[in-house]
């Protein structure tokens, strides 16, 4: 059986996806659910994700992201995208929903809540924007690490136009912004990248420990 690190060394960013295989739904879901369950900073989860396999909307995105072929080719495209501003009703709802999950009433969790609620008014729009986007990029490891232990193929991309991709899906009525995307599916048999040596420090350069 696989250990997690070598499931870790087996993946690697994909970049030629076999357009023939498909992602079961089972094993979808586990991608999905190991996503939902990142944590986020107080729990807020302030992002959204589009999985789209729609052929001719994903035609339209890889025109505006430099041409990548995962953007059509992979399984299935995630799109990662980041709630812009978090406003006084997004942190009331979540309190309701931490209430009703834990069967707990809203005033207990009034000194959490105005916590949390003063952090967040105190950021300006744009640091709001840049600390949610934060945590989306948790989300995108929670992900990759899942495909990984599943061994579906990935690839992590930031190489795509924000601004086309928010225009293309109708995102910035929606209070989102797309931050990253992730094709998802099995790897091509022609991908000569998958087998790149992987290229990170070693561990005595990037660990220091102060005992
Ligand atoms: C945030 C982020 C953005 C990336 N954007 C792209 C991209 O647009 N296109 C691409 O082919 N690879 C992209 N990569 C993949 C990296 O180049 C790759 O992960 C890195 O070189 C390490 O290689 P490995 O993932 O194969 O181990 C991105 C990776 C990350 C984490």
């Amino acid at each position: 059986m696989s250990t997690y690190t070598d499931n870790l060394l087996w993946r690697y960013a994909t970049k030629e996806f076999d357009t023939e295989k498909k992602i079961p739904d089972d094993i979808l879901h586990e991608l999905l659910e190991a996503t939902r369950l990142t944590p986020t900073s107080y729990g807020i989860q302030p992002y959204h994700f589009l999985v789209v396999t729609n052929a001719k909307l994903r035609e339209e995105l890889k025109a505006h992201s430099w041409g990548q072929g995962q953007v059509t080719d992979a399984s299935h495209l995630v799109i990662m995208c980041t709630k812009k501003i978090l406003g006084e009703e997004d942190i009331d709802a979540y309190i309701r929903d931490m209430a009703t999950t834990r069967g707990v009433t809203v005033d207990t969790l009034k000194n959490f809540r105005d916590m949390m609620g003063n952090t967040v008014s105190r950021m300006t729009p744009e640091d709001m924007e840049l600390w949610s986007k934060k945590q989306t990029y948790i989300a995108l490891g929670f992900l990759l690490s899942a495909a990984a232990q599943h061994h579906v193929d990935s690839c992590p991309m930031e190489g795509f136009s924000a601004p086309e991709f928010d225009r293309i899906l109708g995102l910035a009525e929606k209070n989102l912004t797309a931050t990253l995307i992730c094709p998802l599916g099995y790897r091509s048999a022609n991908d000569t990248s998958a087998s790149y040596k992987k290229v990170r420090f070693p561990m005595e350069e990037l660990f220091e420990f102060k005992a």
